[in-house]
């Protein structure tokens, strides 16, 4: 290695910017063949150096972020999910909401993509350097009733409040009792008009009151919910039945 290598090796150890000497070397063979001013080879070595943080630090994001599986909206077919629009969700997936903190909302019945286009905005989101939480809406109340427990709920919500995006899926699988309930309601009322929620729900919010039992303090969560948000209602047959209808719904036999 000649010396100058060696030094450019060492600072860029110094600087913690790995991918610096590599593309220093490779660079400034095409900066020869090509005539570039000195400024032009430096800003085209350094942007090499930030491509690779951004991509490194997207995939610790999306990888923090829990998802329980990754989906991205280049998987999901609009030609299956006829009831949104293509555009309505390329729009989203800007994350103009995440800076208006906004909220989004999946209303659908099971299979019909709600949990994937969550997933595909919090991808999305974590990849353009928000952070993101994911959870169901039932892991999210068990982690806040174990944080109010322990004396530190109002702790816990503030720290949340600074994850710009928090994905709350499957609202209405599972009954809330009471306390649960009121968790949820912290949660929402805590982000409102501070920092984004996705939600996700198979049931409309005319039948929330039964998930939660208190059709007043629903009425109150719900306002809040949506005042600032975009709410989406899907259709449709399960994505999971999909070609699999005649066999599953036992239907007759057609061959
Ligand atoms: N339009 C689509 N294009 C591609 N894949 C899809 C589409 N819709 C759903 N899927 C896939 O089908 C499966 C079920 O979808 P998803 O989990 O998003 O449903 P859901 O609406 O959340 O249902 P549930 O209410 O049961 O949770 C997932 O593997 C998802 O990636
Ligand atoms: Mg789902």
């Amino acid at each position: 290695m000649s010396t100058v290598a060696s030094e450019v090796a060492y600072l860029s150890r110094a600087l913690k910017a790995p991918r610096v000497p590599e593309a220093a070397r490779v660079l400034a063979e095409r900066a020869r063949d090509e005539s570039w001013d000195y400024e032009a080879y430096l800003a085209a070595v350094l942007s090499e150096e930030v491509s690779s943080r951004e991509t490194h630090g997207g995939q610790a994001r999306v990888k923090r972020a829990r998802f329980p599986q990754v989906k991205t909206l280049d998987d999901f077919d609009f030609t299956f999910q006829r009831s949104i629009k293509r555009q309505q969700i390329a729009h989203l997936a800007q994350l103009d909401f995440l800076a208006e903190a906004k909220n989004v909302v999946f209303l659908g019945p099971p299979g019909t993509g709600k949990t994937h286009l969550a997933i595909a905005l919090g991808v999305q989101a974590a990849r353009r350097g928000h952070r993101v939480a994911f959870a169901t809406a039932h892991e999210w109340v068990l982690r806040l009733g174990e944080a109010k427990r322990a004396g530190r709920l109002d702790g816990e919500l503030e720290r949340l409040g600074r994850t710009p995006l928090v994905i709350c899926d499957e609202v209405g699988y599972i009954p809330f009792d009471p306390e649960a309930a009121a968790l949820f309601f912290a949660l929402v009322s805590s982000r409102y008009e501070r920092s984004s929620l996705i939600v996700s729900s198979n049931k409309t919010f005319s039948a929330w009151p039964e998930i939660f039992g208190d059709a007043v303090a629903v009425a109150a969560m719900v306002d809040r919910l949506v005042h600032h948000a975009e709410v989406i209602l899907l259709k449709g047959d399960s994505y999971r039945l999909k070609g699999k209808h005649k066999e599953v719904m036992g239907s007759e036999n057609t061959r």
